[in-house]
């Protein structure tokens, strides 16, 4: 224990001493609403770590759609959600992206000793749950949870708590917010790209990338580069075109050229004729890009109720729609006769295991793919950094708000 019982923010204690207070910003049932007044700055305990546990000091955290949702209360009251399963937390201090300083480890945390550099993947698991303990995919067992959304004290804390599984090193050559901004958002774009085995993204695929210039797309557009692949960017607005070309996009569509969006009219409908001609125009552009009558042999989807539809009917025959959010709603429509006949796959994807977070870790390290920080915010305007993503009006890529580091450009050591 810290001889101080809080510090400021920034201030280090004696590495390994933990203060018995701490910074954190939080929401409460009662401030439920627009997240501007939804996240506050609170001061609140540190908590006690479990024996596979690890604290990390925060020096930047990422900013991701979870904790707009979580600011809400819609569609889940995170906080009465984990009242149910016997936490007494009353607050939900979240925040599923951080770089920072290994703090104090539980006695069987493994892989990463006291004084590490390490960024934090959001996947979240019961140690001992039996689905876990047999090496199956974790991102499958009962227990799974998002870590700072639907656990608490996440990276928007001085100190977070962690698993000590969810760390992975910290990129050299990045600076702590750099370095904060990107992990959720890549390793979740990692799994719905290469996790769906047969229908991984290989050398000269043709992959549709919805929200492009988005946290998500604009990382996706990145790693299927990568993996020698083509990407198609779909953008709302021609100032975000150059930006998804940046970043490997072979060609982008602006969805604002077309006016068939939303849930699928019946078939038997006289509609349904102006949505095919509407779904049949928007693949025509992407063979246009392509250069030939090729189709996405992966789409890569989020916004959900309005884009599904046609994402399936543009699928290529025996391809993958692979969707991770229902961004834009979630009553989802789509013409099965084209699903079977073309024997195609709509496969749900959510966040990522150890192994895929490490793999797009991997990517960054190698510089392969960039973080896309947009923009750092100070701690203090976390609730301004998730207004504006609840809005739409933030910049392209990934923000960051910075926590303990006291200026931007700190953290690069190589
Ligand atoms: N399940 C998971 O593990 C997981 C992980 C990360 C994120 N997510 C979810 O994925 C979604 C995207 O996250 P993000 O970080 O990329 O958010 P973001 O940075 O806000 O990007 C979202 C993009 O969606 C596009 N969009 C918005 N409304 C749309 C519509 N009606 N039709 C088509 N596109 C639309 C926008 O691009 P344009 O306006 O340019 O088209 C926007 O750039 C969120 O719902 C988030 O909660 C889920």
């Amino acid at each position: 224990m810290a001889k101080k019982e809080i510090f400021e923010l920034g201030e280090k204690p004696t590495l390994g001493e933990v203060p018995k207070k701490m910074h954190a910003f939080l929401v409460r049932q009662d401030r439920f609403g627009k997240p501007i007044d939804s996240w506050q700055r609170e001061i609140i305990d540190v908590p006690k770590l479990g024996p596979k546990d690890v604290l990390v000091y925060v020096m930047a955290t990422g900013i991701n759609y979870n904790n707009v949702w979580a600011a809400l209360g819609y569609p889940v009251d995170v906080i009465a959600d984990r009242q149910k399963k016997g936490e007494p937390e009353d607050f939900h201090a979240g925040g599923s992206d951080a770089s920072g300083i290994v703090w104090t480890v539980g006695e069987q945390a493994e892989g990463f000793k006291i004084g590490d550099e390490v960024v934090v993947h959001s996947g979240w698991w019961e140690p001992e749950d039996p689905w876990v303990l047999s090496g199956k995919d974790p991102m499958l067992a009962p227990s799974v949870r998002i870590w700072g959304y639907q656990t608490n004290y996440g990276s928007y804390c001085q100190f977070a708590k962690a698993q000590s599984h969810q760390l992975k090193k910290k990129p050299k050559h990045l600076s702590w917010e750099e370095a904060a901004c990107y992990m959720l958002c890549a390793s979740t774009a990692y799994r719905q790209l290469m996790g769906w085995s047969p229908h991984t993204v290989e050398e000269g695929d043709i992959v549709l990338v919805w929200g492009a210039a988005g946290g998500l797309g604009a990382l996706a557009l990145q790693i299927v580069s990568a993996l020698g692949a083509k990407p198609i960017a779909v953008i709302s607005d021609e100032s975000k075109r150059q930006f998804c070309m940046e970043k490997g996009a072979i060609g982008a569509i602006n969805r604002n050229d077309f006016d068939h969006w939303g849930v699928l009219p019946a078939t038997d409908a006289p509609e349904y004729k102006a949505w095919v001609s509407g779904a049949r125009s928007f693949g025509k552009a992407i063979w246009e890009i392509v250069g030939e009558r090729k189709n996405p042999k992966i789409v890569f989807e989020h916004p959900g109720e309005a884009t599904l539809p046609t994402s399936c009917f543009i699928c290529d025959l025996g391809g993958m729609v692979v969707i991770c959010a229902g961004t834009s709603g979630y009553n989802v429509t789509l013409d099965l006769r084209y699903h079977w006949m073309q024997q195609k796959r709509l496969q749900g994807s959510h966040l990522a295991n150890d192994e895929q977070a490490e793999a797009v870790n991997e990517l960054i390290i190698a510089k392969r793919v960039d973080p896309c920080l947009s923009k750092t915010y100070s701690f203090d305007e976390i609730g301004h950094a998730h207004q504006l993503m609840h809005d739409n009006k933030h910049p392209y890529g990934n923000m960051a708000c910075l926590v303990n580091a006291l200026s931007m450009g700190e953290g690069r050591t190589g």
